[in-house]
């Protein structure tokens, strides 16, 4: 099967990570906590997660200048995504994500979004009429109308973290992903147009709708949960791959259920992200 070419408009940051026993409440202090770093940012680990599933992938972000910078793209360098799409901004940092994960994997963000805030839509060059665009809502939204109207493959939206957009980029996309915290924000609003969405549902599994409608449907997996960071992300990337490869709905909802299952099994975001023979295998298993 040839690779499809997929190119992710979005963020990248570096993850601070402090894993404790619990979450803090607000003005709440808690210690006894391990410390990682991670590369991270949702465009970065959706454009990772769909170079590590199968896909060609080239990805279109800023960054600041500094350290931080090498670090964030590490592992976009190491394994093979096309980052000539990357600019450095001389004003501002790299994004940085101050993550806390509790003892089930649950976690708290907090964006630094530095340079990502100014992605602008002149960065935004998409050349080679990719088979897919994958965006995200860490970047200016101008970004995300200007990577939609390259009209190039499938367009797609993972609608996080929930913001207000204007009302054409929920009409005009062919899959919107959303959570089912995002799903209550947008409401009704993203079942207008005539594209797919995809909801998940945690432990409960997801669905895709085509127009309001169902069309699909899949049982969550039953894995060791250690951290949830990324698992969205590696859903994201994995649904539009498996689209892009030409897979029938119904299996594609599967390999992403599957990809994003075996991304919680491990810490952080960009470390956790599976191979494309890892999800085959597990899919296997599950037969
Ligand atoms: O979706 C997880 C990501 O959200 C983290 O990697 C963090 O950087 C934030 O962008």
């Amino acid at each position: 099967m040839t690779r499809p070419r997929i190119t992710v408009v979005g963020s990248t940051n570096l993850d601070l990570v402090a894993t404790a026993e619990k979450l803090p409440v607000a003005g709440e202090t808690v210690t006894g906590a391990t410390f990682a770093q991670h590369p991270g940012g949702k465009g970065a680990n959706q454009a990772l997660a769909a170079c590590r599933l199968g896909a060609d992938v080239s990805m279109i972000a800023r960054t600041g200048e500094g350290p931080n910078r090498d670090a964030a793209l590490a592992l976009l360098k190491a394994d093979g995504v096309d980052l000539s799409g990357i600019v450095s901004d001389p004003e501002e940092q790299t994004g940085v994500a101050l993550i806390a994960v509790d003892k089930a994997g649950e976690n708290q963000i907090v964006v630094a979004s530095g340079a990502n805030g100014n992605l602008s839509p002149d960065n935004v060059k998409i050349e080679g009429a990719p088979d897919a665009i994958l965006c995200q809502l860490e970047v200016p939204t101008a970004c995300v109308l200007a990577a939609m109207r390259t009209k190039s493959g499938l367009f797609a939206v993972n609608l996080a973290p929930a913001a207000p957009v204007p009302v054409e980029l929920l009409e005009t996309a062919d899959l919107l992903i959303v959570n089912e915290g995002e799903a209550a924000f947008y409401g009704d609003g993203i079942h207008r147009g005539e594209g797919m969405v995809a909801l998940t549902l945690g432990g409960q599994g997801a669905v895709l709708y085509r127009a309001g409608k169902e069309i699909a449907r899949t049982q969550a997996f039953t894995v060791p949960v250690i951290d949830t960071t990324g698992a969205g992300d590696t859903f994201c990337a994995a649904l539009v791959l498996a689209l892009a490869e030409g897979c029938e709905e119904g299996e594609a909802l599967r390999f992403a259920s599957a990809a994003s299952a075996l991304a919680v099994t491990k810490p952080g975001a960009q470390p956790s992200l599976p191979w494309r023979e890892e999800v085959d295998a597990f899919l296997e298993d599950q037969d």
